[in-house]
């Protein structure tokens, strides 16, 4: 009981007679407190605390991930995994401004820190890296692969984006050089007509078919056999797809899905496709973009093989600035009444949205971003009501990867008052997804390391079991974030991160930060 682990090289041990250590597991018990409540014929609510016992179970050895990026040719495929090599080796390159040392800035994991206690002596707060919170991978340690449509190597896709400076290119180049995305699947109808120019290399045939599924299944095992690869999460980081449609025998359920893809139905997107060989595959696949790739028939193929799958949309700048600023603005009691958002950007991602039925997909995943927030604040806004929002999305070639978000705040304070805030936000784009690859990568694998059970009267006699396949836990690195089918999302940045790291806490028997600092108020 309590005693700390031999031989690895934790940061830190739980003292408790609820965290057991052995070579291979941390064994906690976790009581999750809760608050139920009722409402009675007077109106009035009766809120009862709850207690929950839980026990989480965590796989210590650090196993040797890959991770296969769709669209590992762009913007972002090529910018992260520059970014990793550049990590990996230490460099250090000259720039106009000085010399700059690879780091994991923007990453949660790697960047950030959470609060471990308070010193026994000084009364401090201890913060320790998150990445130290459990026995996480090290995105240098991460084989990346993938498969694009365009069969441009690394280092030239890389001078492509044009998203980082020619002295840090220079270094990397001659290792880019050898990496060549495998051949992908194509269905035209599904992005932009302006991105044929870069489909020459595919997977022979332009509609949903078993082949592909099996293809990439294959694509998947042999990548894993050559490196000697424990794990495989895949991230679909290609283009915006438009929206498939929810067709009734086609995608609703998870064996429509696949009679779907067996008969070559054409409202499968390629994102689907992938989907479906990594859920068979198991290996966790995760969309950063927009459109709707989880069709129902998706989750439930995932929930019955018991995959993990996270998406849609990374979160990078504007929402995830949005996502903060408007939690602070309701939870301030100020009724904000409206939201303009203009982005402009010329990179290709840009282009690709610049085609009516992708924007659609991306100004869907970005509209729905403060719907809880509004939800929950019953004082300010009355049932129904939503501030206005709207969404424009401009390709101006001349700015490149540097995307302009101009966002408006509108709202009505106090006695009819009006405060409007202007928010210009200019910023590398890939430079702020490359860190969310990697957060969603580092995340995925340790949820597929954790498991839990509820204890009943009899611990020993409750099995463990997995998280739920939709792993609502990487909210915050994601837009549009998808849930478990029923339950709720939050979009409220805050919120997202508390749910993260409480569950890691969790797993290591510790309670969820909070922030009373009782230990400095009493006398
Ligand atoms: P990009 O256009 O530079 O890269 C996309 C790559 O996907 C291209 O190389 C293209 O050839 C490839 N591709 C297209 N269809 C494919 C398929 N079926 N199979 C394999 N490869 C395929 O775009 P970027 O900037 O890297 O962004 C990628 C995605 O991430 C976009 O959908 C974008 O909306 C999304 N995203 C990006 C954010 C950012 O901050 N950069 C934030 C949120 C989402």
């Amino acid at each position: 009981n309590g005693a700390g682990p031999s031989s690895t090289n934790d940061l830190f041990v739980v003292d408790s007679p609820n965290v057991v250590y052995t070579d291979t597991e941390i064994k906690s018990k976790y009581t999750y407190r809760t608050t139920s409540v009722t409402q009675g014929s007077d109106g009035k609510y009766v809120a009862t605390p709850k207690e929950t016992l839980y026990g989480f179970k965590v796989d210590r050895k650090v196993p040797k991930v890959g991770c296969m990026l769709v669209g590992w040719g762009g913007n972002n495929g090529s910018t992260v995994t520059a970014g990793i090599i550049a990590n990996r080796r230490g460099l250090v390159w000259d720039t106009r401004e000085g010399k700059r040392a690879a780091n994991y800035y923007g990453s949660v994991v790697m960047g950030s820190t959470i609060k471990l206690g308070t010193d026994t002596n000084t009364g401090k707060e201890i913060n320790i890296p998150f990445h130290d919170l459990l026995p996480m991978t090290h995105p240098n340690d991460l084989v990346i692969g993938g498969w694009d449509i365009s069969s441009m190597n690394l280092a030239d896709a890389m001078d492509r984006a044009a998203v980082l400076e020619p002295t840090l290119k220079g270094l990397v180049r001659k290792e880019m050089a050898l990496m060549k995305p495998l051949p992908s699947i194509y269905y035209p109808d599904f992005i932009a007509a302006n991105q044929e120019e870069r489909a020459d290399n595919l997977i022979p045939g332009s509609k949903t078919c078993m082949a592909h599924v099996e293809q990439i299944r294959k694509d998947i095992r042999d990548f894993k056999a050559a490196h000697g690869l424990d794990k495989v999460i895949v991230q679909w980081t290609a283009n915006t797809e438009r929206y498939a449609d929810i067709l009734e025998g086609v995608n609703d359920t998870a064996d429509n899905l696949l009679k779907a893809i067996e008969s070559g139905h054409e409202e499968v997107a390629p994102s689907t496709v992938f989907a479906v060989a990594c859920i068979l595959e198991n290996a966790p696949f995760i969309n950063g973009s927009p459109q709707n790739t989880f069709v129902p028939g998706a989750i439930q193929l995932a929930e019955k093989h018991g995959a993990f799958i996270g998406g849609d949309d990374f979160k990078s700048g504007q929402t995830k600035m949005k996502s903060a600023l408007v939690d602070f603005l309701i939870s301030a009691g100020i009724k904000l009444t409206s939201i303009a958002s203009y982005n402009h950007l010329g990179n290709n991602d840009g282009m690709n949205l610049s085609s009516q039925r992708q924007f659609r997909s991306k100004e869907i995943s970005k509209s729905n971003v403060v719907d809880d927030m509004v939800a929950a604040n019953t004082v300010l806004y009355k049932e129904g009501e939503h501030p206005d929002h709207t969404v424009v999305i401009k390709y101006m070639l001349t700015v490149g990867d540097n995307k302009r978000a101009l966002d408006e705040y509108y709202a009505e304070i106090f006695m009819g008052g009006h405060q409007t805030i202007s928010i210009f936000n200019v910023c590398e784009d890939s430079l702020l997804a490359s860190p969310l690859i990697i957060d969603l990568v580092v995340v995925s694998e340790m949820m597929t390391r954790i498991q839990w059970k509820a204890h009943g009267t009899d611990a020993s006699d409750e099995k463990y079991s997995s998280f739920h396949s939709v792993l609502s836990v990487l909210s915050y690195m994601l837009k549009a974030p998808l849930t478990p089918p029923g339950t709720p999302v939050i979009n409220a940045l805050a919120k997202q991160r508390a749910a993260l790291t409480n569950i890691f806490r969790a797993c290591v028997g510790l309670e969820p930060e909070n922030d009373m600092t009782l230990e400095h108020k009493l006398f």
